[in-house]
C-alpha cells in the first residue's frame, strides 16, 4: 500500500500493452488520474489509492494473482519449455501480463492441483522444507496396497538414494487384486516434496503407481468443478487460509 510507481509500468502490469503503446495512450488523452488527463508516461502514481482511468474504464489495479490449475497430463510444470506445452500456456490471457508461474511441479503425467501465481514470497514460504506443507494425493497402484505399506509409510520408507522419508499417511480407499488386474486405490498426504516422491515411496515398497492425481495442498482443495486444464482464481477465503499456513503475508 501507498507505494508510487510510474504510470506505464502500472498499465503494462495490468495488461494495456507495451511502454510504448501505453505512452501512445497517454499522449491521445486516455489516461486520467483522479479525473485529470495527464501528459507523462513516466509520472509517479500511487495506484492503491489513486483512480486511474483509461478510455473512462476504472483500472483495478492489482499487483498478484493467484490461480488454481487442474493440471492435465501431458503439460509440463514450467514457464518455458522447447518441446512441450506448460502450464503457463493453458492459462487464458487475461492472466499473462501478471507473469505466473507454478508453485513446485508436477510430473508430465501427473493431474490435478497446481497453484500459479506471481508472488515470490508466498511461493517461497509454500516450497520452504522447513514449512512442512502437506500435499495429499489420489493415486491408482498395480499390486495390493496394504496395512503393511500403512505402517512402512507412517515410519518413513527409504528411497532408491537412501534418503528417508517423513512420515506420511495413506489411506486405502480400495485394496487391489493384482491377480484379477484390479489396481489398488489410495490417498497419500506427504509433507515434503522430494522429486517423484510419491511414485518413489511405492517404488520402494515394490508397487507401482499407474495414475497421480493431487488433491489439496495446505488448506486449498482441488475444485472439483474445475475440468483439466481449466484455472479460476482463489477465492478471498482461499487466500486468506494459505497466507495464514505459510506463515507470511501474500
Ligand atoms: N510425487 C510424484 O511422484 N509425482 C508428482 O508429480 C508429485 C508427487
Amino acid at each position: 500500500m501507498g507505494k508510487k510507481q510510474r504510470i506505464d509500468k502500472i498499465l503494462a502490469h495490468m495488461g494495456y500493452g507495451s511502454r510504448s503503446e501505453i505512452r501512445r495512450l497517454v499522449k491521445q488523452g486516455a489516461v486520467r488520474v483522479e479525473g485529470a488527463t495527464i501528459k507523462d508516461s513516466g509520472m509517479q502514481v500511487d495506484p492503491d489509492t489513486e483512480t486511474i482511468t483509461v478510455g473512462g474504464e476504472r483500472v483495478a489495479y492489482r499487483e498478484f494473482v493467484y490461480l488454481m490449475l487442474n493440471k492435465p497430463q501431458g503439460v509440463v510444470s514450467a514457464t518455458e519449455d522447447t518441446r512441450d506445452r506448460t502450464v503457463v500456456d493453458l492459462l487464458p490471457d487475461e492472466y499473462r501480463h501478471f507473469q505466473p508461474f507454478p508453485v513446485g511441479r508436477l510430473d508430465k503425467d501427473t493431474e490435478g492441483l497446481l497453484l500459479l501465481t506471481n508472488d515470490g514470497k508466498l511461493a517461497h514460504n509454500l516450497l520452504s522444507p522447513r514449512k512442512h506443507v502437506p500435499k495429499t494425493y489420489f493415486a491408482e497402484v498395480d499390486g495390493r496396497v496394504d496395512d503393511a505399506d500403512i505402517a512402512a509409510f507412517e515410519r518413513g520408507v527409504a528411497l532408491d538414494d537412501g534418503y528417508v522419508t517423513m512420515p506420511a499417511r495413506l489411506v486405502v480407499l480400495r485394496e487391489g487384486d493384482p491377480k484379477h488386474g484390479v489396481v489398488s486405490k489410495i490417498e497419500l498426504t506427504i509433507m515434503e516434496g522430494k522429486f517423484h516422491q510419491v511414485k518413489r515411496m511405492f517404488q520402494s515398497v515394490g508397487k507401482k503407481v499407474v495414475y497421480l492425481k493431487r488433491i489439496a495442498m495446505g488448506p486449498l482443495l482441488l475444485d472439483e468443478h474445475l475440468a483439466e486444464g481449466e484455472c479460476r482464481e482463489l477465492t478471498e477465503d482461499e487466500l486468506e487460509q494459505l497466507t495464514g499456513h505459510s506463515g507470511g503475508q501474500a
